[in-house]
């Protein structure tokens, strides 16, 4: 058998509710194009999900295969991409516990994406060292399948510059390149707005279309969507920046021509809101119908979708197990042999 070259993906989720169209934007629809091309592994992060959500872990335990199916509704092929699920790679909690020597609180503390994330939960002073410390449970995630390539939304980009500082430490320790440095996959697009113009899509702020969505759903929410508020006549020029309807259309029409043809036609005044946010309805229900299709027949069989995430773990648990006792050799615990 020759080996396997291919340079390794690893990404994750939070299993804290379904996933939506910010999601598809930001990286799921990458890690379906690279599934062949690279060997990736996809992490349901159950355990980083109770950092914040310790109290409700049946919503944490509900939504585990909710976002297995949504991987296989979108096109994730178990056959070449290895679903897994965090809390039960007991490696990654290890590789946690020895990476956290190679990091400071300080550091921890001047994390960006922490930093916002402990006022958006309301933390205060009270924070759950769990949580401040899961930029290093996720660099183990990373580092446990010694990924090249993370595949992720721009908000995840300083975990993964977290997850680079501790491997080049704990290389320096270990006298040779034990664990690769992870690069950020982060799409062009840029983060996708919510339907209300907010800065970012997400099911907490009721501004999210989901992958599951109805076509009502679908059509309710492009109707609701934010536009230009000092558009009030078709005749009047429009502004396309800031206007979700075209933030959407350059994130999901593949006929980029018409789009710039409909931006120019906005700005000039003459072309409605209707209009434009017809032609988004039609991108977005053609996008999510046959994932829609393809969850419902998931979803009438869970065994299987449990079948993929137990083996998955399975074969996970053992490329785990490999980095942790790669890491100890390197760190210089002792052998109990
Ligand atoms: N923190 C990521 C998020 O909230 C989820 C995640 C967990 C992850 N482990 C990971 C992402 C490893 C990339 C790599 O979306």
């Amino acid at each position: 058998m020759t080996p396997d070259t291919r340079p390794v993906i690893l990404t994750g989720d939070r299993p804290t509710g379904p996933l939506h169209l910010g999601h598809y934007a930001g990286s799921l629809k990458n890690r379906v194009a690279l599934q062949h091309s690279h060997r990736q592994y996809l992490l349901i992060a159950d355990t980083q999900a109770l950092t914040d959500n310790a109290d409700d872990p049946d919503k944490v335990r509900r939504n585990i295969l909710e976002v297995a199916l949504d991987y296989l509704a979108v096109g994730i092929d178990p056959a070449a991409t290895t679903i897994c699920l965090q809390s039960a790679l007991p490696a990654l909690a290890e590789l946690t516990l020895l990476y956290m020597n190679f990091v400071t609180v300080a550091r921890l503390e001047r994390n960006p994406t922490i930093k916002t994330e402990i006022v958006q939960r309301g933390f205060g002073r009270d924070i759950p060292a769990g949580f401040l410390c899961y930029p290093v449970a996720q660099a183990a995630d990373i580092t446990g399948f010694k990924a090249h390539v993370v595949p992720v939304g721009e908000d995840q980009a300083p975990l993964i510059e977290q997850t680079n500082e501790i491997v080049r430490r704990v290389n320096r320790q270990a006298g040779r390149e034990l664990l690769p440095e992870a690069a950020a996959l982060i799409p062009e697009v840029g983060r996708l707005p919510g339907i209300d113009g907010k800065a970012k899509m997400s099911k907490s702020q009721g501004n999210a279309i989901a992958l599951s969505a109805s076509a009502d759903e679908i059509s309710h929410a492009v109707r609701q969507m934010f536009t230009d508020p000092g558009h009030l006549r078709a005749a009047d020029p429009g502004r396309v920046e800031g206007n979700v309807v075209f933030t959407y259309l350059d994130a999901f029409d593949a006929d980029r021509a018409e789009v710039e043809n409909l931006k120019a036609r906005y700005r000039q005044g003459g072309l409605g809101d209707m209009v434009v946010k017809r032609r988004l309805e039609d991108v977005l229900q053609a996008l999510l119908a046959p994932i829609r299709d393809r969850r419902a027949r998931h979803a009438d069989d869970l065994g299987y979708v449990m079948d993929v995430l137990r083996e998955g773990t399975a074969l996970a648990r053992a490329t785990t197990q490999a980095t942790l006792d790669d890491v100890r050799a390197g760190l210089g615990l002792f052998a109990l042999t």
